[in-house]
């Protein structure tokens, strides 16, 4: 383990340990900061602003490094100080089109979560790790912390991808080769009541079939016409494994947890959303690997009011436990200027 006294920390704050914590290659995960004891806890929301902007390439390098980071005591009281908060990194917001939640804005560049009910499950997933331009940074930030559950887990993909290479090599081989096709049924007009219920019009941005069809093509998906007006769309191959090239770690970057488990309604079936290119399905004893590396590999910190966890989505997945209301986490996508992977 690597004492984390030889890890350099911005001025005023220190590295805290919590129970839920985990340790990779020598490393707590995530890195949780919090302002040490005397003055700094007492410093305003606008102080911690300004100590993000003077400190901006120490707390980048050590996002790259830990993959997350909460920052638990930073005085951020309300959601306009977790947008100001978020802000002051310099990042560029991103604009939350194509991906499957609902969300409501909130306030500048902040979004309820997730709508979804509070007795659903979000599995693992990169954010829109499907879709061909994804937000590199997420911000979450906890303005009502729920009772009982509704963490959010995160876990580090280059973990999951060596545990999986570990556990299922001729799995993850194959992942390599051939990347995966995602494939969804969209209803014709949206479905509230699923939570993958966007309908063709509102996913390809016109109530008119042939221009659906231009918009379906142009965006790398194949499709198909269903009796009931619905469209059957199909990803083509989309890579599975990818290699963060800043640190050269192949990372597990697909899907798979989120639509065997998550994609289905009346209209999907699960089994059949996330397939290999020539319509070959996982397997359930792969999921159920899947399953428990997730479960040995995560960690769910527990939230507190006005915590705020920065995540790089190009290195850690997240989830939603389910939780009893009231619950209220809110969040914020951006893109760096480090890129996709
Ligand atoms: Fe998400």
């Amino acid at each position: 383990m690597i004492e984390m006294e030889e890890v350099e920390l911005p001025p005023g704050v220190e590295a805290i340990r919590l129970p839920e914590q985990k340790a990779f290659d020598g490393l707590p995960f995530p890195l949780v900061l919090s302002p040490l004891a005397g003055e700094f806890q007492t410093k305003d929301g606008a102080y911690w602003q300004e100590w993000v902007v003077s400190n901006r390439s120490l707390l980048d390098a050590l996002l790259l490094r830990f993959g997350a980071i909460v920052f638990r005591g930073f005085n951020v009281d309300t959601s306009t100080h977790f947008d100001l908060f978020c802000k002051s990194f310099g990042y560029s917001p991103f604009r939350y089109l194509g991906g499957a939640a609902v969300r409501v804005k909130v306030v500048g560049n902040v979004l309820t979560a997730n709508e979804s009910p509070p007795d659903a499950i979000i599995p693992f997933h990169h954010e829109m790790a499907h879709v061909n331009e994804y937000p590199t940074i997420l911000f979450f930030y906890c303005d009502v912390a729920p009772e009982v559950g509704g963490e959010t887990p995160l876990a580090l993909a280059h973990v999951v991808y060596r545990k999986m290479a570990e556990k299922e090599p001729e799995l993850v081989r194959r992942l390599a080769a051939e990347g995966l096709c995602y494939v969804r049924v969209a209803p014709d007009g949206d479905d509230p009541s699923s939570p993958l219920g966007r309908g063709w019009q509102s996913t390809f941005l016109t109530q008119d079939r042939t221009e659906a069809e231009v918009n379906a093509r142009a965006s790398g998906y194949d499709f198909e016409w269903m009796p009931d007006g619905s469209m059957k769309t199909k990803t083509r191959s989309v890579p599975a494994i990818r290699v963060d090239r800043r640190t050269g770690k192949a990372m597990f970057f697909n899907s798979i947890h989120a639509c065997y488990i998550g994609w289905q309604d009346s209209r999907n079936d699960r089994t059949k959303a996330v397939v290999f290119p020539n319509g070959d399905t996982m397997s359930p004893d792969v999921v159920n690997t899947l399953e428990d590396v997730m479960s040995d590999v995560s960690v769910a910190v527990k939230w507190r009011r006005g915590d705020v966890i920065l995540v790089d989505n190009r290195q850690v997945q997240h989830a939603r436990r389910s939780f009893v209301p009231p619950r209220r986490i809110l969040a914020s996508l951006y893109k760096d200027d480090q890129g996709q992977i």
